[in-house]
């Protein structure tokens, strides 16, 4: 079973009379244990896509299903159940709290899911220690270079434990050398832990860090590809 599948996903906004068609009939079907990258240039829907996945949007038609739940047949309350137990985030702008040092930052929402403050610090170290920040724990924000501070990010998703784990645009506030870093870091994390990481972005340099690449273009899937390997299959 797909860990998360797009089944004619559409989406279109409206904006005083204009209206923009995002999604047009988009379908994947996306694997645990594997770094899937959705590629394609600004504007073609691709934080739109995330959004429906993850679920943030709801589609005009078509179904998003994750981890064999339809979405879209879960209550508000259910979906924000399901995304706080399942899900974790990574976005282009690290969204951390500027008085926090490194280990809060990664503790701090692990008490939302109940657990101990001593677990959560626990966990929040094990997780700074995954991400190479096992010396940076105690650093705030503007004592972490852009790259260290996507890392703490990407630790605050991962001590969550999530089977599904989003990023959209995680390296574009990056140097390349960092940005590198970030990429095989959540690479990794889909090899170590089996979990379904869906990363969207209009950087060509992440391809080549990727298991498997989805081009997208207008709102559709024009490719299906793995740099690295065989060739993808966007129907298993
Ligand atoms: N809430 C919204 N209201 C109106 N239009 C929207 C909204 N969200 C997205 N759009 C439009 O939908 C289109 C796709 O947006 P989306 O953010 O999914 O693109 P993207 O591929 O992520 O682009 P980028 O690479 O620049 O982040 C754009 O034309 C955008 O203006
Ligand atoms: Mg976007």
């Amino acid at each position: 079973m797909a860990a998360l599948v797009a089944d004619t996903l559409e989406k279109s906004f409206t904006t005083g009379t204009v209206r923009t068609d995002v999604l047009r009939g988009l379908s994947i079907r996306v694997d645990s244990g594997e770094l899937t990258l959705v590629a394609g240039p600004s504007g073609c829907g691709k934080s739109t896509l995330l959004a429906i996945l993850s679920g943030l949007l709801r589609p005009d038609a078509g179904r998003a299903i994750a981890l064999g739940q339809d979405l879209g047949r879960l209550r508000a309350r259910e979906l924000e159940a399901f995304r706080l137990r399942h899900t974790g985030f990574v976005f282009q702008g690290f969204n951390l709290f500027p008085a926090l040092d490194a280990v809060e930052q990664v503790a701090l929402p692990l008490g939302y899911l109940g657990l101990s403050d001593a677990e959560a610090r626990r966990r929040a170290i094990a997780a700074l220690e995954e991400v190479g920040l096992g010396s940076r724990m105690r650093l705030r924000p503007r004592e972490l270079s852009g790259g260290e501070k996507q890392r703490v990010a990407i630790a605050r998703a991962l001590a969550k434990e999530p089977q599904l784990l989003f990023a959209d645009e995680p390296t574009s506030a990056l140097d390349a050398g960092n940005g590198q870093i970030v990429i095989d870091t959540l690479h990794r994390i889909a090899h170590t832990h089996q979990a379904t990481v869906l990363c969207v972005s209009h950087d060509p340099r992440l391809i080549a860090h990727a298991d498997r690449v989805l081009a997208m273009e207008d709102g559709a899937i024009l490719s299906d590809s793995r740099p690295n390997g065989a060739e993808g299959d966007s129907t298993a």
